[in-house]
């Protein structure tokens, strides 16, 4: 074990001399971020091949070897990772370290079957933690200032990634962690944070509550809101940063590639996140062919570790949706902002439709809040979908509202193609969630 530690350790600190946070890396020429790739990538795939009997297997299995790798496109010839791999190897199958060695662990809800489990050791929360200081930084954030943190704090990584990213930039952190909306809102009126690091759907209902204890959500400390864990679209960032008069940038991860910090937004161009690609490899790839699919082309997301020691993961299909665009505030790749996860895409009458685009959608007309949710019904053989919305505050009297309705049915049906049923509903009378949105309320019988 002390021969991983050492090639660990040698592996990261090898290349472009760099700080902690990376400013060197950030701003290489491509030809230095390459080179630093295929080196950690050679790395960590001979350390999973080498301490994780699955990954011996399935390279062995495709016929690919670690050293077959000579440039990062032969990454092509080894096997794909899905959740289902994790699911196999619960808890601690796919740990390639001795377990003592796991000094943190986190899982997802696993609101279907097991939960998947993730395992980090010391280095794996120093590299995580370095990787969400350099994302509070690009997003405008500074040693000093103060950050409340309103992600989850417990098995999901959201709370205790932020919380130690922030302390690492060195922050002063306010672990809050969600729920408890009217504390929340007290607490941020007295401590005076610059930055809040939360859900973008749990923040509108942080602003609601501004006004529900006769605050205006304008007038608070908050100058940055470092908003991920769920889609959320260009329109909702215009009404979020209007109501709350900050900016508001785009924060991306998932705990089986390591949990926030994999890809940040810079607030200086708000043009899609900056994928830390020193840290982690991007790929996109044809969902349906598994092929690699060229830079600009829309498709799944797929990661690949390069210097995770608990937990290396080889060519994760993180199942979301994007583009890979040449880098600009940085010289790192960016992600488009995420699209959707192909298992929230809902297929109506044949066509596709996530969520995101009916969000645009509400998000254009003030007679409506941002809060929505989608439920499909099965009637008979025919699947129907009917959007449920609130009406704004101030347009809540029937016509307005039947107006709204009638307008968001024919967009609906001019930008996406299908037919809906439309209820716009008195304000806060959509459940709010205190993490993750659920966008989709799915009534279909299940099958047997
Ligand atoms: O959601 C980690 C995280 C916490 C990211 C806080 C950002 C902020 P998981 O629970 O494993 O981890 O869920 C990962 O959430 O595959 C995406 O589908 C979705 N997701 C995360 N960030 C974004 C984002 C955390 N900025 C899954 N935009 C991912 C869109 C996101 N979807």
């Amino acid at each position: 074990m002390d021969m991983i530690r050492k090639q660990a350790s040698a592996t990261m600190s090898e290349g472009v001399p760099d700080n902690p946070l990376g400013e060197k890396i950030q701003y290489a020429s491509r030809d230095e971020i390459a080179d630093l790739q295929l080196r950690r990538l050679k790395w960590s795939l001979r350390h999973a091949y080498e301490n994780v009997p699955h990954y011996r297997a399935s390279f062995d299995a495709v016929g690919a070897h670690p050293d077959d790798l000579k440039d990062l496109a032969d990454l092509a010839k080894f096997p794909f990772t899905t959740k289902d791999t994790l699911r196999e190897h619960y808890p601690f199958g796919l740990f390639a370290v001795p377990r003592e060695q796991v000094v943190r662990i986190h899982a997802s809800s696993g609101t279907t079957g097991k939960p998947t489990v993730v395992g980090y050791t010391k280095n794996d929360l120093k590299t995580w933690a370095r990787a969400v200081a350099r994302s509070i930084r690009a997003a405008g954030g500074k040693p000093g200032d103060i950050v409340h943190v309103a992600y989850g704090y417990g098995l999901f990584t959201g709370g205790l990634g932020a919380h130690y990213g922030a302390e690492e930039l060195g922050c002063t952190v306010i672990p809050m962690s969600g729920g408890q909306t009217k504390r929340q809102v007290e607490l941020i009126t007295d401590f005076r944070p610059d930055i809040i690091m939360v859900t973008p759907s749990y923040l509108l209902a942080l602003a609601d509550e501004f006004v529900r204890q006769g605050l205006d959500p304008r007038s608070s400390s908050l100058k940055v809101g470092i908003l991920g864990a769920e889609p959320w679209t260009e329109e909702m960032r215009r009404e979020i940063e209007e109501t709350l008069a900050i900016d508001a940038v785009d924060i991306y991860g998932l705990s089986e590639v390591m949990g926030p910090g994999v890809a940040q937004e810079c607030v200086e161009t708000k043009d899609g996140l900056h994928v830390w690609e020193d840290m982690f490899y991007p790929e996109i790839i044809d969902p349906e062919t598994g092929e690699v699919l060229p830079d600009g082309e829309l498709g799944e997301l797929v990661f690949t570790s390069l210097v995770k020691e608990a937990l290396p993961i080889v060519r994760y299909r993180t199942r979301d949706l994007t583009r890979l665009l040449p880098g600009t505030a940085r010289s790192v790749r960016r992600i488009q902002k995420i699209l959707g996860r192909s298992d929230d895409m809902l297929i109506i009458h044949g066509v596709n439709v996530f969520p995101s685009q009916i969000e645009e959608l509400i998000c254009a007309d003030p007679r409506l809040a941002p809060h929505f949710q989608l439920v499909v019904t099965r009637e008979g053989r025919l699947d129907h979908l009917t959007v449920r919305v609130e009406a704004a505050r101030g347009s809540a009297d029937a016509e307005t509202r039947e107006a709204a309705s009638r307008e968001l049915k024919k967009t609906i049906k001019a930008v996406v193609g299908i037919n809906t049923r439309i209820t716009v509903e008195e304000p806060l009378s959509i459940e709010r969630s205190q993490g993750k949105a659920q966008r989709i309320d799915d009534r279909r019988p299940k099958p047997a």
